[in-house]
């Protein structure tokens, strides 16, 4: 049998470190505040210069240096961001260029936080389907630049950083096992960019206003959040006749840790078994999980035939799970 192989991981995060007390000059907040509701310390911030496929980029090559594979032998890019470069074109073409892989097609995912494991679903399915043999995925954001920095309720929580994975289809019993993606439209205004966009068009009064920052209703999101991750993860343990003590590793979408200790305490997950970074990072939306495997990977918590479970949830709302045998 064949399966999509993760053979390299890659990640980068931006220099600059913004810390809670930095926050505290800011907005009316503090270190004590931000720590007991979500766990964050710290987060990056990319420098003016630095865009989402810069971003994407380097994570792409630390990716790609790791599997020994040059940039041309990739088949597809998918790229999961909510902060392109641009409206159009899709800032996965930005990153094909960059890297050089010129035989690949390249397209970006809009799923917000669940970004990565939209694209990794996307992208697993075309190797499946016999249409390629190499995948780069990518989750890559700039959110720095769609956050209102005035507003205390969400510019706490956000950060920049890109994460990247190599993918194989190889023969064996490794690989990805199963992804399970959902969405539901209804919740959008609990969780969304309005522009600036078509809808939302850039005129000199919301510019003025700067309406087109990043809106959420934080309560309502955190239940639903967590009631999703879990429904999803055991949605993927459940599809391939498997329980959570069989899992070496739960990596969640890197939220907040609040909501990632209710969604492991419902999976009867132990601590051993989460790997959280979002005190280092914050919420880096659809980059948060490829960071996370990258240094995990790194770390040498991921060995063959280790089972690592993935679940994100975001705007749309999106939320989706992989269940992949490493
Ligand atoms: N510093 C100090 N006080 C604050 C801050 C802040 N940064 N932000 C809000 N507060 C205040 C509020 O104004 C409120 O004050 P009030 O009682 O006087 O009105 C009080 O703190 C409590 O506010 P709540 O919103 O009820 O606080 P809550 O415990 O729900 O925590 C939080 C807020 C952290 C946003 C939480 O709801 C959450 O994490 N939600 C999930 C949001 C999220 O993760 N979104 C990311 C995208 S989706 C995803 O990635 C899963």
């Amino acid at each position: 049998m064949k399966r999509v192989r993760v053979i390299g991981t890659g990640s980068y995060l931006p220099e600059k470190i913004l810390t809670n007390s930095d926050l505290e000059k800011m907005v009316d907040t503090s270190d004590e505040w931000i720590v007991a509701r979500t766990g964050i310390e710290r987060r990056r911030i990319a420098a003016d210069n630095e865009n989402t496929s810069d971003l994407a980029t380097k994570a792409a090559q630390r990716a790609l240096e790791m599997a020994g594979v040059s940039a041309d032998e990739i088949d597809v890019i998918v790229l999961g961001t909510i902060t392109g470069d641009y409206p159009w074109p899709a800032t996965a073409c930005v990153v094909q260029h960059n890297i050089g892989a010129t035989n690949a097609y390249a397209y970006d995912i809009s799923a917000a936080c669940s970004g990565f494991v939209y694209a990794l679903s996307n992208a697993v399915d075309y190797l499946q389907a016999g249409r390629g043999q190499k995948a780069l995925v990518i989750g890559s954001e700039v959110l720095s630049r769609v956050i209102d920095w005035t507003d205390r309720n969400t510019c706490v929580l956000f950060g920049d950083g890109a994460g990247a994975v190599v993918l194989d289809l190889q023969d064996g019993d490794s690989g990805v096992l199963s992804s399970h993606l959902h969405s539901d439209g209804s919740y959008l205004e609990l969780l969304y960019q309005p522009g600036f966009s078509t809808r939302h068009m850039a005129t000199p009064e919301a510019i003025a206003a700067k309406t087109n920052t990043l809106k959420m209703q934080g309560n309502e999101v955190f239940k639903v959040a967590v009631r999703s991750l879990t429904d999803v993860s055991k949605e993927a343990l459940a599809a391939n006749q498997l329980t959570s003590e069989d899992v070496k590793l739960f990596i969640p979408h890197q939220a907040n840790r609040r909501i990632l200790e209710a969604t492991a305490k419902r999976l009867k997950l132990t601590d051993e078994q989460c790997f959280i970074n979002v005190q280092d990072y914050g919420n880096t939306s659809g980059a948060t999980i490829p960071i996370a495997m990258d240094e995990a990977n790194r770390q040498g918590l991921l060995q063959e035939g280790d089972l690592v479970l993935m679940a994100a949830f975001g705007g749309g709302f999106t939320w989706g799970s992989s269940l992949l045998r490493w």
